[in-house]
């Protein structure tokens, strides 16, 4: 109703500029964070590395770096009345990512500064945030599996650790290196649905546990974060290579969504997609299972070939997290594990020079109705 609002509508805010921001970038097919190229990080970074970069708007000196690492492993840890009253919640048939919700909720009862907004305090949440989002992930694991909590090794990497906390076995270095990798390929991509969740919930001033938990709650749906798992199990449905193309040419024919596939703003190919597609080769290939990387290949080119569209992130990191024999409800909160990183980061921007989020709506509905008594209706 233009006598209401009238203003250009963007479906899905397609092409809006929301916010200015200086942590990460998409232009075309490239991704940098802070500047830097995902693929300069990628092949020479670590998480940790990565972490400070997105937080402190620079690579740490070597001092830094050290400092930065020794907290962030040690916080790793979760102390033993969280682990007991964690252990008390339902896990049977529960989503990890609905767990993950309530468990990164409940962290803030035991934090001290959860709602404090000094500096000091800002950076000690974000720590202990981004350190115990993926040890909750594995103590999930542990628990549904009738095992008990792992605790961390402060000497060990963070990527060494969430493996090792997950099955409490020592992950070799080309796993440790993979899965760190994929850390880096997750930490964060500009104005995504989730960073943007949790920035909206912090332009309200509300607390950063607040705001992260806005971000998983958006993390969570298969159109955004959720998308991985459902590539592992579409893979899993078809079951061979030789099923793959006429399965997907149905599929699309139905006029259904592939997973794994399509970007809003890449329309040349995701960055992040041709670094895992290379890792999933290999990793594949290391743990006997090379036909779902073959199988991911047909579907690959298949959708490619038929609609025109390419992989994001999530085709291809399914498979590397199989290959290791993550279990599939898993990759969502790995996701999450990493992108808490982003979301600390795009908080603190969004406190640092904020304005409230609020949108118009461009009315549609009934007008002019009179309110009648219930006896009349
Ligand atoms: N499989 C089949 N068709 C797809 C598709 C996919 N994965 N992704 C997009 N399309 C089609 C749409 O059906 C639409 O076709 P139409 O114009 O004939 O209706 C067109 O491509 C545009 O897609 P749209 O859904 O409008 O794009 P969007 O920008 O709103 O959504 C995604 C982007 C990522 C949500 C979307 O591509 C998608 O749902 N992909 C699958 C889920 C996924 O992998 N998510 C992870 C994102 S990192």
């Amino acid at each position: 109703m233009a006598e209401i609002y009238e203003g250009a509508i963007d479906k899905g805010l397609e092409g809006v500029v929301a916010c200015t921001t200086e942590i990460s970038s998409i232009v075309d097919a490239t991704l940098c964070f802070r500047g830097y190229t995902i693929e300069d990080l990628a092949a020479h970074s670590t998480f940790e590395e990565v972490v400070y970069l997105l937080w402190y708007d620079k690579l740490p000196s070597q001092n830094e770096y050290k400092t930065f690492c020794q907290t962030l492993h040690k916080e790793m840890a979760l102390k033993d009345d969280l682990v007991k009253q964690l252990s008390s919640l339902p896990h049977a048939g529960v989503h990890p990512m609905s767990w993950l919700r309530t468990a990164v909720s409940m962290l803030a009862l035991w934090d001290p500064d959860a709602n404090e907004q000094d500096e000091k305090s800002q950076d000690r949440i974000a720590l202990r945030l981004t350190a115990k989002v993926g040890s909750l992930v594995a103590l999930f694991e542990r628990l549904r599996q009738g095992k008990s909590y792992v605790a961390p090794n402060p000497e060990k990497s963070f990527a060494w650790n969430f493996m090792y906390m997950l099955s409490g076995k020592e992950p070799d270095a080309e796993v440790e290196k993979v899965f760190d990798t994929c850390l880096i390929l997750h930490a964060d991509h500009e104005l995504n649905c989730s960073a943007f969740a949790a920035r909206v919930t912090a332009s309200s001033l509300s607390d950063i546990y607040s705001a992260v938990v806005s971000g998983i709650g958006a993390l969570k749906g298969p159109l955004h974060g959720g998308a991985n798992e459902q590539v592992m199990l579409t893979l899993l449905e078809i079951g061979t290579v030789a099923k793959a193309e006429s399965w997907i040419k149905k599929a699309l024919a139905n006029k259904d969504k592939v997973m794994g596939f399509g970007h809003r703003v890449y329309k040349n190919g995701d960055p992040r997609a041709k670094i895992l597609q290379s890792m999933s080769q290999s990793l594949t290939k290391k743990f006997g299972k090379p036909e779902f990387f073959e199988m991911s290949k047909v579907i690959h080119e298949t959708v490619e070939n038929e609609k025109g569209l390419l992989p994001n992130v999530d085709f291809y990191s399914a498979t590397v997290y199989y290959s290791m024999g993550i279990p599939i409800d898993l990759y969502t909160p790995i996701f999450a594990t990493s992108r808490v990183s982003g979301w600390l980061a795009h908080i603190f921007e969004q406190y640092s020079k904020n304005r409230i989020y609020r949108p118009r709506g461009e009315w549609t509905g009934h007008t002019g109705l009179k309110w009648k008594p219930l006896n009349q209706r």
